[in-house]
């Protein structure tokens, strides 16, 4: 999801001259382009002003130091819980029967998100997003200066799964009067528009049964349109809402397609052609699948991140990533096949393919012994790994919960939990016991790198990867984990007027983003108050969750509607 959709790349419309900027430090290394997708066009210029001698440790102090802050770390967490114990004598809702500490969980997240949800509505209500320490409007994200209210769309079924009535009363009856994608103005990202719009609503139209948001997700889906009016099906990653032209980026190798981008729209058109029970959207994304199913696989199940929608070929130097500009694509695979109830072969083959693609060509051990995914550039491993690639430890959590053959099931859950015990160690190994935006792993040493990105921007992916696991493999240390990096977040990104980034996990004070991203309230604080409730609420038998952990059910099979 990011600047460059990093699974959220791309920040859609930035101003001519911030454009200009970014091609400038674009320009500067082809990494740097790579790992920057729109929405970290913040985090890249930070760094830029740090300067390249920062040091960073990653895995490489002294046991001491580590003691010691653990000893510190359990002193603040007793702190934490005590404050926990003040908010929940405050509410009424007592624990469910799973014990009172995990209910003071629950509470705390739910108490994270009234801060974040009324942070922006006293301040920025109707406009996209918070920056919550100048409390004023954040234009300069993704949907730029377009008011449309982002984070009300993408919080609202967060706060309906909270039990939060009057809060999602608030965001329901501004939807109701005030949402319309007339509203929009200027170039719209089709990927992020769509997990974040089309998701929100439809996922609101599964919990509430109110037909409004089928309408209003149908409406969405239709300005999109155009970006899908090419030769091979592939979906251009911008569209302009004045003049209806769809475009590539400039950067994307010569104005390729994102495999991200275009491979993460096909949950969400298949619901909506299943409550609409007309075909036109899941044959969009039907088409691009088989364009996919056709095009040159590399290493026998693997899709490169930069495809020609004119063409269907891959685009220049393969790149291969689990993280940035390929990520949701394979997430999507083996959810479309549980979404149709196990219906969707085309996509079980294409995902079964990946997997062991990547397990033989992508997993890496560091000397330290911590395994990793790997990005593949022109077939070689690039041994980094970003908090965006941490999503995959709960799509191999999936997988394993799916997987018929025992050897295999063991496989892959074994490797699910190594990855996430890499993803924790990336968190617990900063002085804020938050996760950097990017680490890296070398032969001699596991991730020094001063190249490393050192921001956190609020993602999600850590947590959701630690939700996963829990509800997969029932282990309490997962919920440990889960509780650790959301108390710590709450404890370094809180100010006044919600949550906001962080430069420099390595070192809190150093600054913040001022951004309260609209998926912090979607995704992350979700995957955190989901990881205290019973696994019967959202249940992943009967749910699954699109990348912008907006639900939607598990249908009978596949669609079959009237064109
Ligand atoms: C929002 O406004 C209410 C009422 O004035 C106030 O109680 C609350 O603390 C404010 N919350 C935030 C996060 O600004
Ligand atoms: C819708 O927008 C109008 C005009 O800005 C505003 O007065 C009204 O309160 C909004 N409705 C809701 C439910 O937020
Ligand atoms: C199960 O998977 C293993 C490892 O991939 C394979 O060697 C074995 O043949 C499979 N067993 C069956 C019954 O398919």
């Amino acid at each position: 999801m990011k600047v460059v959709n990093l699974k959220r790349g791309p920040i859609l419309v930035l101003s001519a001259s911030a454009l200009l900027i970014c091609f400038i430090l674009f320009s500067f290394s082809r990494s740097t382009q790579e790992t920057t997708a729109i929405r970290d066009v913040r985090i890249r210029s930070i760094k830029d002003e740090r300067g390249s001698d920062d040091r960073v440790e990653f895995p490489g102090q002294t046991e001491k130091k580590e003691e010691r802050r653990t000893e510190k770390v359990r002193e603040e967490k007793k702190e934490e819980l005590k404050k926990v114990e003040k908010i929940s004598q405050r509410k009424e809702e007592g624990g469910r029967g799973e014990g009172d500490d995990i209910a003071k969980k629950r509470e705390f997240v739910k108490e994270m998100m009234l801060h974040a949800w009324y942070g922006y509505r006293n301040y920025t209500w109707g406009y996209n997003e918070i920056r919550p320490s100048s409390k004023s409007p954040n234009n300069q994200a993704i949907f730029g200066g377009s008011k449309m209210a982002a984070t009300i769309i993408d919080a609202a079924d967060t706060l309906w799964m909270m039990g939060l009535k009057d809060e999602y009363k608030q965001a329901r009856d501004f939807i109701y009067a005030n949402f319309s994608i007339s509203n929009a103005e200027g170039t719209l990202s089709v990927f992020e528009t769509n997990i974040r719009f089309v998701g929100g609503l439809l996922a609101l139209r599964a919990l509430t049964g109110e037909e409004f948001y089928t309408e209003k997700a149908r409406e969405v889906a239709e300005a999109l349109l155009p970006a899908f009016n090419t030769p091979s099906g592939i979906s251009y990653s911008n569209i302009d809402m004045r003049t209806k032209v769809a475009s590539n980026y400039g950067w994307a190798n010569g104005g390729s397609s994102i495999l991200s981008e275009f491979g993460s729209i096909h949950l969400e058109f298949t619901y909506l052609s299943h409550l609409t029970g007309k075909n036109i959207w899941v044959n969009k994304v039907r088409k691009i699948r088989e364009t996919l199913d056709k095009s040159d696989k590399i290493e026998g199940g693997l899709y490169s991140n930069y495809m020609n929608p004119k063409t269907g070929r891959a685009a220049g130097m393969t790149h291969v990533s689990l993280g940035a500009l390929g990520d949701s694509f394979y997430e999507y695979l083996i959810k479309s096949w549980i979404q149709t109830s196990f219906k969707d072969d085309q996509a079980k083959k294409m995902y079964w393919d990946a997997s062991d693609a990547i397990q033989r060509k992508m997993i890496y051990t560091s000397k330290s012994g911590l395994r990793f995914a790997a990005e593949l550039k022109g077939g070689r491993p690039d041994k980094k790994m970003g908090h965006l690639a941490c999503f995959c430890v709960g799509m191999f959590a999936l997988e394993a919960k799916y997987e018929k053959n025992e050897t295999r099931k063991e496989q892959v859950m074994q490797l699910a939990e190594d990855l996430g015990h890499t993803c924790h160690e990336s968190y617990v190994r900063s002085e804020s016991r938050i996760g950097p935006e990017m680490f890296y792993f070398n032969d001699q040493d596991d991730a020094t790198s001063k190249r490393s990105e050192h921001g956190y921007i609020l993602r999600p992916e850590v947590i959701e990867g630690f939700f996963y696991l829990w509800r997969i493999t029932g282990k309490e240390k997962y919920r440990d984990w889960v509780w650790d990096a959301i108390s710590s977040i709450n404890k370094h990104c809180r100010v006044e007027g919600g949550f906001t980034g962080l430069q420099n996990v390595y070192n809190p004070n150093q600054g913040r983003d001022d951004v309260q991203q609209s998926f912090f309230l979607a995704e992350t604080l979700k995957y955190a108050y989901l990881t205290f409730t019973p696994t019967s609420e959202i249940s992943l038998d009967e749910w699954v969750f699109n990348t912008e952990a907006h639900p939607f059910p598990i249908l009978k099979g596949e669609v079959k509607g009237t064109d």
